[in-house]
């Protein structure tokens, strides 16, 4: 049994300039993350790019290296074992409102030192210490490892295949104007061209490394390569961008002739579909796909033939975690009206105990402690899934994951917890 201790020490930093003598650390740093998720040995130019975004994004890096002496076929001492990233952005809660959250990625472990708790020493640390944030959000690789950390599933997403488009009825974007063509011409400097929309419009306030100019072609392709958007259209209505797509042409070896949606944005329903009328009407293109589609998506009713639409199996996307469930649940905004003693787990010690939430006139007070019995019974990975609105209690009180102690208790927190408009996390970070 490895002594974590004794064996490894963990360094926390941030990603440094080209000329700062600290800069092969965060190389070394990097290098780890790609050889960590299988990634193809990354050129210079692509590491210098990556750490260029980790600066932007103002991310602290954490590595975990090893203590002694290296076994001399291992890749050095200076090369860490395990990473672990974290960056602040806001996560739209509903209604408007934005919560800062913390942000986990570029979680790797060397093969050779997994399952000896360093990802458990790593996570418990870089939770423990988000003194001031109630909330910290990522997305997985295997659905299996984050859920006894306390994260939830709180949207889903899912690949979708639109055959022959099925017929649109007329609706033009009210007010709108189109900005289209090439998207460096739509984008670039000093056009007055796209945006990144502001940020209620996304789940999350995205991190610089998918922000809508680097997929929208701003980028240069590297060589061999396509570039991560070939077109792109913005719909502006006043002097705001509200909705915009970016997309690809597959090629004509493709079959059918095939137009991918790189990425795509709507802050309104009248915007998401003359967003896909665009698409539509793209001559000599048979299919439009789209991996990150919603899964309650208003397309289908939209369409005269919604059978022409095929999505695959919905996956899981965004996991949150709530840190501080009094702060958590009073940034939210309640629908409705009511009140609802919650008993909440958590295995980490962060943030468990039983609440009262007393929710009038769109907000809440919660008061830890005391109310009585609980109506609810859940662990804080259960209460963070249907933080969002996006899961329904009423689901989780069915499947064994929340305990309902008063008859109708959960339907209640449906109704009470319920957003304005379905949660679609578009951000994979
Ligand atoms: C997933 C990964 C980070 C785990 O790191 P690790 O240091 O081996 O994990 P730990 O030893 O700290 O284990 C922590 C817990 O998670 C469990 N666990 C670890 N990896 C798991 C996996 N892939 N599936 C299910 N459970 C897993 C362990 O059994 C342990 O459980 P316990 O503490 O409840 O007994 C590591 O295997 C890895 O780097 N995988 C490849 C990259 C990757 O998938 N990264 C995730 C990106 S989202």
């Amino acid at each position: 049994m490895s002594n974590l201790s004794a064996d490894y020490e963990i360094r926390r930093f941030q990603a440094a300039a080209t000329d700062d003598p600290a800069y092969a650390e965060s190389v070394a740093w990097m290098r780890a993350v790609a050889f960590g998720i299988h990634d193809a040995r990354r050129s210079d130019e692509r590491v210098d790019k990556s750490i260029e975004l980790q600066r932007t994004d103002g991310r602290v890096l954490t590595g975990v290296y090893q203590v002694g002496t290296v076994a001399g076929h291992s890749l050095g001492a200076d090369v860490p074992v395990a990473t672990f990233g974290t960056m602040t952005k806001t996560l739209n809660i509903g209604f408007g409102r934005l919560l800062d959250t913390r942000l986990v990625t570029a979680v790797t472990v060397r093969t050779s030192h997994r399952r000896r708790g360093l990802l458990r020493r790593m996570m418990g640390e870089a939770l423990a210490r988000e003194e001031g944030l109630a909330m910290a959000a990522l997305t997985a690789s295997e659905a299996s490892i984050y859920g006894r950390f306390g994260f939830g599933v709180a949207t889903s997403e899912q690949g979708r295949e639109d055959g022959h488009h099925g017929g649109f009825p007329a609706q033009p974007h009210p007010g709108g104007q189109r900005r289209g063509g090439r998207p460096q011409s739509a984008a670039g400097p000093g056009s007055g061209g796209l945006r990144p929309p502001a940020p209620q419009h996304a789940r999350i306030h995205r991190p610089a490394r998918v922000l809508p100019a680097v997929r929208l072609g701003i980028r240069q392709p590297r060589r061999g390569r396509r570039p991560e958007g070939q077109g792109g259209v913005a719909l502006r209505a006043g002097g705001d961008v509200d909705g915009y797509v970016s997309y690809r042409f597959a090629g004509w070896s493709s079959t059918p002739y095939t137009m991918e949606v790189v990425d795509l944005v709507a802050a309104t329903g009248a915007a998401y579909l003359e967003l896909w009328q665009y698409l539509a009407a793209i001559d000599l293109v048979d299919r439009i796909t789209w991996e990150e589609a919603p899964v309650d998506d208003t397309l289908r009713w939209a369409l005269e033939d919604a059978r022409c639409v095929e999505a695959s199996e919905a996956r899981d996307m965004l996991w949150l975690r709530i840190l501080d469930v009094k702060r958590a649940l009073e940034a939210r905004h309640y629908p409705a009206d009511g009140r609802l003693v919650l008993n909440v787990a958590d295995s980490l010690g962060l943030t468990g105990g039983t609440f009262t939430v007393d929710a009038e006139g769109g907000g809440a007070v919660v008061t830890s402690g005391g109310g009585g019995a609980p109506d609810l019974e859940l662990d804080v990975a259960a209460l963070s899934a249907i933080y969002l609105g996006g899961v329904s209690p009423v689901t989780l009180a069915a499947s064994g994951r929340i305990l309902e102690h008063t008859p109708g208790a959960a339907f209640r927190a449906a109704r009470m917890f319920a957003v304005e408009r379905p949660p679609h996390c578009l951000t994979h970070f």
